[in-house]
């Protein structure tokens, strides 16, 4: 039986539902280059700022066996960089493009989508409301009423599809406060199921000091120290919001991860820690492992099985 891993939502097209995590990969045009022409079914650009910015001190990336730590700060070329770069994208390879956003206000994102909505090209922007390392700026996602008016104001300045990054959450109230926050926005059609857990501390036992050198050796978690978090977010935003799509991130090394994330709602899904570790060998890998599991299982297509989690 062959399987088909193709997906199509937002009038989008994918060949496959695996693409990178903004952060990895993605800063660089050789390295959007690179993701372009690996087995991933789109691409995104690293989350961009008004300026250019250098980030946070090094080290600022450690990795573990149960996954990394990272407090990078947003370096990145600034959004003219990653605009130009949406301009000359080849949108004819069927790979789509997600730009991220995470200006330093409200007004700074507000000024980027603008600049994006004068330029009416086919990508797709993705507002990152849940950075959690640049000092002193708490990520907007943790702020309910901050948050709907971000995307009040977000949608008077850019009518068109856009998506958020969310932080994990970790409360039942919350995600049902959030989902409401992000109902009331109709032209929000994707979330994006989480950025890293913000705020870890990873200590080396050997030096007795923490990994990383910024925030006091702060910094987001990712990989398999993430994974039941992320799979609780999609699958409880997956329930809660209305006509939208939920972007699965976090914890997926392997076809199987990647099968729970679309199990529990996941329409496509975005690889970080991995993609870090192993470069972009990580999709071909994981997507003939997703396929492999499909036919295992019986299981022709995506849709039968998205969504359908099953519980106790
Ligand atoms: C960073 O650049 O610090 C990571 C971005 C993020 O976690 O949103």
């Amino acid at each position: 039986m062959a399987v088909d891993l193709s997906l199509s939502w937002l009038g989008l097209e994918m060949e496959s539902p695996l693409y990178n995590a903004s952060g990895v990969m993605c800063r660089l045009r050789e390295e959007l280059d690179a993701v372009a022409a690996s087995a991933a079914g789109a691409l995104i650009t690293k989350s961009c700022t008004l300026e250019a910015r250098e980030g946070n001190p090094e080290p600022r990336y450690f990795s573990t066996p149960m996954g990394s730590i990272n407090s990078m700060g947003l370096p990145n070329q600034g959004y003219p960089y990653y605009f130009q770069y949406a301009a000359e994208y080849d949108y004819s390879t069927g790979k789509p493009l997600f730009v991220s956003l995470s200006g330093m206000s409200l007004q700074d994102n507000l000024t980027m989508l603008q600049a994006l909505d004068d330029l009416q090209l086919p990508c797709l922007p993705e507002v990152n409301l849940s950075c959690p390392n640049v000092p002193g700026k708490p990520q907007l996602g943790y702020d309910f009423a901050a948050t709907a008016a971000a995307l009040c104001a977000i949608s008077r300045v850019y009518a068109r599809p856009f998506g958020v990054k969310l932080p994990p959450y970790f409360d039942v109230a919350h995600f049902t406060q959030m989902a409401e926050v992000l109902n009331a926005c109709e032209n929000l059609r994707f979330v994006t199921c989480i950025n890293s857990i913000g705020n870890g501390l990873v200590v080396d036992m050997d030096s007795e000091s923490a990994v990383i050198k910024p925030k006091g050796g702060l910094g987001g978690l990712g990989g398999a120290y993430v994974l039941p978090t992320a799979l609780a977010n999609v699958r409880e935003f997956s329930r809660l919001l209305d006509h939208k799509y939920v972007i699965g991130c976090g914890g997926i090394d392997s076809g199987a991860e990647a099968f729970m994330h679309i199990l529990c709602g996941a329409t496509a899904v975005q690889i970080g820690t991995c993609l870090h570790e192993e470069g972009v060998g990580a999709f071909s890998r994981i997507q003939s492992e997703l396929s492999d599991i499909m036919e295992a299982k019986g299981y022709h297509a995506l849709t039968d099985f998205r969504g359908k989690l099953k519980t106790l």
